[in-house]
């Protein structure tokens, strides 16, 4: 076994940067390589474009073992192995679009040598490390298994979240070649505790797959639950809470304004397109797709029905949108369902301005962009407010106090002494007390 030390990553996002930086700080040499020059700029000034690499971290890393690259000046065939983390994308009509994939391959095959090891990182269908990304990298004449060894390592790190990037988390190796698994064990053995190994790049892509469709077709029976919970005038939230309590054969799942993030909303899509070509339909997939979109379109309804019930219309309300991160505690707003409310409410004649201590400016689903607003004149401004994102930053307590009416979508009253009065909460509705609130229903 060849003892592989030096790495490069292409591709320095979410997953790839992390990838570069514990590299480097487990004492390998690393090129992490990125297309954006602005990027590679950011990064190279020793400003982490991410929130779980902290500025020091990256300093030190730069100060190590890890330099940055642009493609044009970056040393490929100098690595050992080469980590590819690029985008996988969906379309409009949400088809996989391997672009950025292929073109980091493309890329690759200009640079590909003997010996080297191609590791796939990036999410994407059973059959693509094996299919198309071989395929391009092929285009240099070099053979995958023969010339150079190919395998897929998916990522499991959950942004935000520093428990899923610590080395206890094992990672799943799927090689071309026994020696291709190996050597990509290895290295990864280097950053992770433990390294499970499976027969093949395909198994490999599934297993990350199943990982993501489970949770979005758990997430969407969970809303669905909190409509029927809204019809049957129950709280869906205590009874999650409830089943919760269950220690075993049951695992807790929470309904919200939808989907977000470059894997949840996206992942399951490549899957179910691959599986029509081997004539299936994978209807999980694409009924917990349906009912996740359509949550959005659930809360403009709700935020319509708390304004009637004030006897006011949603066509010239001032709307306060607080939190639009697609998760709390993270700037990432990518495919955040905050764009689909927003541009629902405007699209009814809501007046929208928004509030998240994250995230600076924000684009909606119909491509207005906004500039964000404290939350104190958030406050002063809306007819009602909008929980879209529950930020840690958020000072709960004031908002609820200083709020006349709220939509909660993720239940972020929950944990107040005393529980609001003006709340309408998506799987609740006006349920717990909050009734007294509101003359019209008394
Ligand atoms: N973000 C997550 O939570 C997460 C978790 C697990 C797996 N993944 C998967 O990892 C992959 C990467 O996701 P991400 O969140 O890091 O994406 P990202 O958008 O944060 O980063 C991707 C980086 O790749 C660069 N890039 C794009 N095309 C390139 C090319 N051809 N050559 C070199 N660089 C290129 C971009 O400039 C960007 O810096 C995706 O397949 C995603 O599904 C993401």
């Amino acid at each position: 076994m060849t003892a592989d030390r030096r790495v490069a990553v292409v591709g320095l996002g979410y997953v790839g940067l992390p990838l570069a930086v514990s590299f480097a700080e487990a004492g390998l040499d690393v090129e992490g390589i990125d297309v954006s020059e602005t990027r590679v700029g950011t990064i190279r000034a020793g400003r982490s474009p991410i929130d779980d690499i902290s500025d020091e971290r990256l300093a030190t890393a730069l100060s190590g073992g890890l330099r940055v690259s642009a493609q044009g000046e970056a040393r490929v065939a100098e690595a050992d192995a080469v980590f590819v983390c690029v985008p996988t994308p969906i379309n409009s009509t949400k088809d996989p679009d391997l672009g950025p994939v292929l073109a980091a391959a493309g890329y690759l095959r200009e640079h590909v040598r003997e010996g080297q090891l191609l590791v796939l990182q990036s999410t994407t269908y059973p059959g693509t490390t094996m299919g198309p990304f071989r395929e391009v990298l092929e285009g240099s004449g070099l053979v995958a298994g023969v010339d150079f060894d190919l395998a897929y390592a998916p990522e499991r790190v959950n942004p935000g979240d520093p428990a899923s990037a610590a080395r206890e988390v094992p990672r799943l190796v799927g090689g071309m070649t026994p020696r291709a698994g190996e050597r990509a064990a290895a290295l990864l053995g280097h950053i992770n505790d433990k390294v499970v190994s499976v027969s093949s790049p395909d198994a490999a892509e599934m297993a990350k797959l199943l990982e993501n469709v489970f949770r979005n077709v758990n997430i969407a029976f969970v809303n669905q639950l909190a409509l029927l919970c809204e019809r049957m005038d129950l709280d869906v939230w205590e009874v999650i809470d409830a089943a919760a309590t269950k220690p075993f054969g049951f695992m807790r799942f929470t309904p919200g304004p939808g989907v977000g993030g470059h894997c949840i909303p996206v992942d399951p899509y490549y899957l179910s397109w691959r599986a029509r070509e081997f004539d299936f339909v994978d209807r999980f997939i694409e009924l917990a797709g349906d009912i996740n979109l359509a949550m959005p379109r659930h809360v403009v309804d709700l935020v319509a029905e708390a304004l009637n019930d004030r006897g006011l219309a949603l066509r010239g309300a001032k709307v306060g949108v607080v939190g639009v991160a697609f998760k709390p505690d993270v700037q990432d707003d990518r495919n955040s369902p905050a764009a689909a409310v927003i541009a629902g409410i405007a699209e009814r004649g809501g007046e929208v301005r928004f509030h998240d201590p994250h995230v600076a400016s924000f684009r909606d689903a119909a491509g207005v962009v906004r500039a964000g607003t404290d939350l104190e004149s958030l406050l002063g401004w809306s007819d009602v407010m909008v929980v879209v994102t529950a930020h840690k930053a958020i000072d709960w307590g004031h908002l609820f106090e200083g709020a006349e009416l709220v939509v909660d979508t993720v239940n972020s009253s929950a944990g107040l002494a005393t529980r609001p009065r003006q709340v309408l909460r998506l799987g609740a509705g006006w349920h717990a007390g909050v009734a007294q609130a509101t003359p019209s229903r008394s």
